[in-house]
């Protein structure tokens, strides 16, 4: 059962109890919300709710703006017929694709229109950083429209051809994304259990209709069409059958897992070690305290780590990262790879084929995991206040410099101008002020055009 293996990720203490509205910690009594049928147990399940409630509304802005894009170039003059087709069927797929994702999130209650775009924009924070609501949309409709043999590619080569079997056993997929892995491995090995565990509700919903054997049309944008009728593909999305019930969805951060320590025979990472923002050995220590002891880490994807581009101490190399297991308590593990095709889209000229690792590696220690990277308590309890470091006290003063240089864009003032504001201001040296106008409002100019991850 799920609520066997669940604890409390606002005290990392208490076992969960289902309860009527959802789940409860029988220690702190903190409340985790079910949204959409989705156990929702994020540390602060009201702030991840309002955040991702914000990046959807965000989107939706997003995508309108980009349909009145269209429109505004289909009013233009001399357009070739077929230009002209491209557009509007565009045109009509930005639309009903903002239709339709609100649809899969309607649980997240959105009130489309009901936000400023400019001060969302302005304000959207991050969960986990990086992590937008369509960062990986595509797999969507890799797992469940066009990628049967990537998928089953995937799928043998984590498994090993199948050799040892998961039958009984309790399985966590750590980042399932749309769900197809956790999936196909759950049919194949029918363990006890196997949870598919992301923090995107989008990619969430699109597995959960796909497990309970319900059909999704979506649309697709591939990233380099084929031809004109490529440019947005309205796909159907399906399971080849309904899970069953041992497969469940659950809506959380892996840096503050809702799970008993050694919860799970195997834990199952499908790229995703290398998209974390955190440095390995510190995620290897995690995945660590979820294993039961003789337990299993299965990891398939890249060795990349290209998240942490400026650290290049971080920017482990497979060897690396094999030795890295080791310390963080597993045995040897043992390594597969092979070339497999990666996200061709037969809609795309785009299309990858990834030199794929994939390895299994025994539990034979416990290693104490690093501290749950969830908010803190102040953002969980909005009546404590928030404080005010040194850092944030010089973060706050740049910002407003920002926000008063933008006030001098008035369509009048020249660079000169500019330049004379911030020395009379007596916010830079009369030698400094004009190269820095000069590049902040060129950086102004470039970032206003700039489309945003959301
Ligand atoms: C590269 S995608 C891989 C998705 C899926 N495993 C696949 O192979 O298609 C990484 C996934 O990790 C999820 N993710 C990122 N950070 C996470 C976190 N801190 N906790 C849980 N999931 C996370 C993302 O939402 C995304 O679905």
């Amino acid at each position: 059962m799920l609520v066997d293996v669940l604890r409390c990720p606002r005290c990392d203490r208490g076992a969960l109890r289902e309860d009527r509205a959802g789940y409860i910690c029988a220690q702190c009594s903190a409340g985790f919300p079910v949204i959409g049928g989705l156990p929702w147990l994020f540390r602060d399940p009201q702030g991840a709710a309002g955040e991702w409630r914000a990046r959807l509304t965000l989107l939706l802005a997003e995508l309108r703006a980009d349909a009145d894009g269209v429109t505004t170039a289909l009013a233009g003059q001399g357009l070739l017929p077929a230009t002209r087709e491209r557009l509007t069927r565009l045109g009509a797929a930005l639309e009903d694709h903002g239709r339709r994702v609100t649809q899969i999130l309607e649980p997240l209650q959105v009130h489309v229109g009901a936000a400023d775009r400019d001060a969302l924009r302005a304000l959207r924070t991050r969960m986990p950083v990086s992590q937008g609501l369509t960062n990986y949309y595509v797999n969507a409709h890799r797992d469940w429209a066009w990628g049967d043999a990537e998928n089953a590619a995937s799928l043998d080569l984590l498994d090993g051809g199948g050799a040892e079997t998961l039958s009984g056993a309790r399985v966590l997929v750590l980042g399932a994304g749309a769900g197809r892995l956790a999936y196909d491995l759950h049919r194949r090995h029918g363990p006890a259990l196997t949870v598919a565990m992301d923090v995107n509700p989008l990619l969430l919903a699109i597995a959960q209709e796909m497990y309970a054997g319900r059909t999704l049309e979506l649309h697709e944008f591939p990233l380099a069409p084929r031809g004109a009728a490529e440019h947005a593909v309205l796909r159907t999305l399906r399971a080849p059958a309904a899970a069953d019930e041992r497969l469940r969805l659950v809506a959380a951060d892996a840096m503050c897992a809702p799970f008993q320590p050694g919860a799970f025979d195997v834990v199952v990472t499908p790229w995703f070690i290398d998209i974390v923002e955190e440095p390995f050995p510190a995620l290897a220590a995690r995945i660590n305290s979820l294993v039961a002891d003789g337990g299993r880490w299965l990891n398939l994807g890249s060795v990349a780590f290209a998240f942490l581009s400026t650290q290049r101490l971080l920017q482990y190399s497979l060897e690396e990262a094999l030795e890295l297991v080791q310390r963080a308590g597993f045995a040897p593990p043992v390594v597969r790879e092979a070339a497999l095709p990666y996200m061709q889209s037969p809609a795309s000229r785009h299309a990858r084929v990834e030199s794929t690792v994939a390895w299994a590696a025994r539990k034979t220690a416990t290693v104490a995991p690093p501290d749950s990277r969830g908010p803190p308590e102040w953002i969980v309890d909005a009546t404590l206040p928030v404080p005010l470091s040194a850092d944030l006290q010089s973060h706050a003063r740049s910002t407003r410099i920002h926000a008063f240089m933008m006030s001098l864009l008035d369509g009048r003032r020249s660079l000169n101008d500019i330049a004379r504001v911030l020395v009379e201001q007596r916010l830079m040296k009369p030698e400094d002020a004009l190269p820095a106008a000069r590049a902040f409002m060129l950086k102004m100019q470039e970032d206003a055009g700039r489309r945003i991850n959301v």
